[in-house]
């Protein structure tokens, strides 16, 4: 692959390796035809040659902790299988007066303080979520309305379990190239709420939080977008899937009674074999796609759904344990909100260096999965 750039100040247009950074071919470009892409560029808002990826991290953790021994004194469990069979140590759970749109709007905040923006400059929202504030209208509704931003579109991105976030990122780019200045990414749930809390299969592996980014386009990006992958396999729908309140399967007493719109049905085993397969097949995928080498990744910040899940994706890409961040540890398994959560700690904390390139690739229920591959 190769990567074309033009010095409009002296006409030079250049065609360079993007593996090698060598000069492949360069041309005088016309004056005319400068001019022309360039008022082309400024009309669409967005000059084709600018880079487009994120211009700031923002990330909300309830303050709430539990740890496993707070769940096994509430279920039949043990810090030992909840480590030994996910790795998760302790999650977050969300004050009871905090609703899905309070953790959203405190990640915002943060993403665009760190981007140097207010909610008038937001000219899209996009929040990733199964878990949203009410069931009609959607969340990024309530979002906007909260943040104080303008009557600019906003809707959520559902039903696309842990692969919602990044799922988002990949229109949020779309977006910004075609028509959009800067949009709020938001990922984002409180599954505490909406998932039983009485079986211990699935209770103990999730966690509440929220992440965002602020997308946009600028030389000072802190990281471009290289490259998307995703995907759908409509045929596994029954391995991960909460039913009950859809038309399939409307409220009745006797299902509220037994809290059945809160059991998340789950075959534990066959999620994890795909998720390794997709989550492996999307990172590499992505790398392909933005003509970089696996070899060339600096470090990955997949979905935090389960240790063992994370380690034999590493193994597949042949991958170092410190190319992979890991913080489920510490907060469990957030779906939407893992990622993002994941890139603003990954981030803060110094992991990212400069320059390298970063894969993030997610995997839930639908079955979906998508990735992307970042210039940092
Ligand atoms: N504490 C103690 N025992 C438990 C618990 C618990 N919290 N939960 C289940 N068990 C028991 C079961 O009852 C079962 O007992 P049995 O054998 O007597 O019937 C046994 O543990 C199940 O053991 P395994 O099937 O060997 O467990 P496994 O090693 O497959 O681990 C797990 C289960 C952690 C769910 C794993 O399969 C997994 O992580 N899968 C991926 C699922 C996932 O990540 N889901 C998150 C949502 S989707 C996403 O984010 C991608």
């Amino acid at each position: 692959m190769a990567r074309l750039t033009a010095d409009l100040s002296n006409g030079i247009t250049q065609l360079t390796s993007r593996r090698t950074s060598r000069l492949v071919w360069c041309f005088p470009a016309r004056r005319e035809t400068r001019v022309a892409s360039t008022l082309r560029a400024a009309s669409d808002g967005i000059a084709s040659l600018t880079k487009i990826g994120i211009l700031g991290f923002g990330s909300y953790l309830p303050s709430r902790v539990m740890t496993n021994d707070d769940w096994a004194e509430l279920l039949d469990t043990d810090d030992e299988w909840i480590t030994s069979r996910s790795g998760i140590k302790e999650r977050r759970v969300a004050a009871d007066d905090e609703s899905t749109v309070d953790l959203a709007g405190a990640a915002a905040e943060k993403a665009m303080a760190d981007a140097g923006v207010s909610a008038a400059d937001i000219d899209e929202i996009i929040v990733a979520t199964d878990t949203p504030e009410v069931y009609l209208p959607d969340t990024a509704s309530y979002l906007q309305h909260r943040l104080g931003a303008g009557e600019v579109t906003a809707f959520d991105l559902g039903g696309s379990g842990c692969a919602g976030f990044v799922l988002a990122l990949d229109i949020a780019k779309s977006r910004v190239q075609s028509i959009t200045k800067k949009i709020l990414v938001v990922g984002v749930e409180l599954t505490s709420r909406l998932v039983s809390r009485t079986n211990r299969a699935t209770a103990v592996l999730f966690g509440d939080a929220a992440g965002a980014v602020v997308i946009g386009a600028g030389d000072e990006v802190y990281a471009e977008f290289l490259s998307f992958d995703s995907g759908t396999d409509g045929q596994h729908t029954d391995i991960l899937k909460l039913e009950t309140g859809g038309t399939r399967r409307p409220f009745s007493i006797e299902e509220a009674r037994r809290e059945a719109h809160k059991d998340l049905i789950m075959d534990g085993r066959e999620v994890f074999r795909q998720a390794v397969r997709r989550m492996t097949a999307a990172a590499e995928n992505v790398i392909d796609r933005a003509g970089r080498l696996k070899s060339e990744i600096g470090i990955v910040i997949p979905h935090q759904a389960n240790v063992r899940i994370i380690d034999a994706v590493r193994k597949k890409l042949g991958l170092d344990e410190d190319q992979m961040y890991v913080n489920l540890d510490r907060y469990g398994n957030t779906g939407s909100a893992s990622v993002p959560v994941a890139m603003a700690e990954a981030h803060q904390e110094g992991r990212i260096k400069p320059g390298e390139v970063v894969v993030l690739t997610a995997f839930g229920a639908g079955l979906h999965w998508a990735a992307a591959a970042l210039q940092f």
